[in-house]
């Protein structure tokens, strides 16, 4: 069972879009919209080009196919494929799959949870670190594992997770430093 539990969704991302995006959204529709069964493309599809899945994008989504708000709600809550919120610049997988969780990945997900004080599927609040849970990485005899971003971190431990976000943090915070 998750340690952590969800959070609600974000407005207002429609307002705040680009041209480019609301032409890759309307692009994605115009191609879909007609295709039976094309929901989780679209959606897929939509959250390419935003990063996650906007409260409003989706009723943009069910206004413009006719699919109703609600069917999409439930289509992009049910799969943890699915973000209903924007992810930090470090977004962490964390595995809660069968290995990593006899590994200890219960243990693991507290301590990111105590360290950067977020649960699961929420980002920090300087918008650096968003946790999300999920299924097997694939790489089961490195459990506990975890990915942030497109780097695996195996054999975890507590305090080697501490470590690693502490690391994450300072890299992020030199780079901020030089910038200025
Ligand atoms: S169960 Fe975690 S990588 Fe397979």
């Amino acid at each position: 069972m998750d340690q952590c539990s969800e959070k609600t969704n974000t407005q207002g991302a429609l307002e705040t879009a680009s041209e480019e995006q609301m032409e890759l959204l309307n692009s994605i529709l115009v191609k879909y919209k007609k295709k039976p069964g094309s929901l989780i493309t679209i959606l897929q599809k939509v959250q390419g080009v935003f990063g996650y899945l906007p409260l409003d994008v989706l009723k943009y989504i069910s206004k413009e196919t006719g699919i109703k708000s609600p069917i999409i709600y439930g289509v992009a809550t049910f799969y943890t494929q699915y973000r209903l919120k924007p992810v930090g610049k470090y977004l962490i997988l964390l595995c809660k799959g069968t290995a990593c969780h006899v590994n200890g990945a219960n243990e693991i997900e507290i301590t990111v949870c105590d360290e950067l004080n977020i649960k699961n599927g929420e980002t920090t609040s300087d918008g650096l670190f968003t946790l999300n849970n999920v299924a097997c990485l694939g790489c089961c005899s490195l459990s506990p594992v975890m990915m942030i971003n497109s780097e695996t971190y195996a054999k975890l431990t507590p305090k080697k997770t501490r470590k690693i976000l502490k690391e994450l943090r300072k890299k992020n915070q030199n780079s901020e430093n030089e910038e200025k």
